[in-house]
């Protein structure tokens, strides 16, 4: 089935200007670029997107990641668009990720981990509107 997903490339990842090669390998996989956003990630906003790790330990450290620079936001779309971009951003636990995944090219690290991709369909539906509600 004909799905979407978003795809976030990081701060780390947008100042080492890997933007461009991370849409030519969402490309070569298949998936269609339907709308596309240049983001600065405030505290309120990085909150209310990662709402469900609340009081986990990495929680503030992942916030203050997300709101050091500039995030690129891909509305992306194929058959299984979820599970398929799961599958090739890799692993967050740097020990866990196979090789020719996105994070494994272009991770630093555990927090500095390059992309965010939705973690199913109904996150995906969450996570597109907070990110496009503005407007594409
Ligand atoms: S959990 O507890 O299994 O739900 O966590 P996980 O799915 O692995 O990660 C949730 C998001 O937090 C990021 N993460 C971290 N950020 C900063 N520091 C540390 N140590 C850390 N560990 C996990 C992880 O990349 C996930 O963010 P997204 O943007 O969804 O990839």
């Amino acid at each position: 089935m004909i799905e979407q997903s978003l795809l976030l490339i990081k701060p780390d990842a947008v100042k080492k200007n890997h933007v461009g090669h991370i849409i030519t390998i969402t490309e070569e996989h298949g998936f269609t670029l339907k709308y596309m956003k240049v983001l600065q990630f405030d505290r309120e906003s990085a909150a209310e997107f990662y709402m469900m790790h609340e009081g986990k330990d990495f929680y503030e450290k992942l916030l203050d990641f997300m709101c050091s620079g500039t995030t690129v936001a891909l509305l992306l779309e194929r058959i299984d668009a979820v599970a398929k971009l799961r599958e090739l951003v890799g692993d967050a636990d740097p020990a866990k990720r196979k090789p020719d995944t996105i994070r494994a090219m272009f991770a630093d690290g555990v927090t500095e981990n390059a992309v965010h991709a939705s973690d199913s369909p109904l996150s995906a539906k969450r996570e597109i509107g907070l990110i496009f509600k503005g407007g594409y």
